[in-house]
């Protein structure tokens, strides 16, 4: 299971808040990964990378807004890492996922448990600094 521990909080209200929505879908795709009595979770995985990729759209909009209300010298490596991010995502090829669901699964919680470890963990706590 993800838990936002405390070393994950920026102390910023807004940012924060919306980190935790991504434990959430972390979760969510443990979970999927987890159950054994769905055969078929196409519909489910692809549920999940929308929701992933509206959040991305929705946060990273949000989070670069504050970065630039305070001049944020870090500003342009967000941008970049943030625009790599939806990237990624668009890269899940739909007809592969089919082929190899669990193998998809996973490859999107790797892809998380690297993002909120080699980004939120490192890069956004020093925007609250
Ligand atoms: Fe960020």
């Amino acid at each position: 299971m993800y838990e936002m521990k405390p070393e994950f909080f920026t102390g910023i209200e807004l940012v924060d808040t919306e980190h935790a929505r991504l434990f959430e879908l972390a979760n969510e795709a443990y979970e999927l990964m987890q159950d054994d009595f769905t055969p078929d979770k196409y519909d489910y995985i692809l549920s999940i990378l929308n929701s992933l990729n509206d959040y991305a759209k929705q946060h990273f909009k949000d989070e670069e807004a504050y970065m630039e209300s305070i001049q944020y010298k870090r500003l342009f490596t967000q941008k970049i890492e943030h625009q790599a991010f939806i990237s990624k995502l668009e890269e899940f090829d739909l007809e592969s996922i089919d082929e190899n669901q669990e193998q998809a699964i996973l490859s999107i919680l790797t892809f998380l448990n690297d993002w909120l470890v080699q980004h939120i963990l490192e890069k956004d706590l020093l925007i609250g600094k």
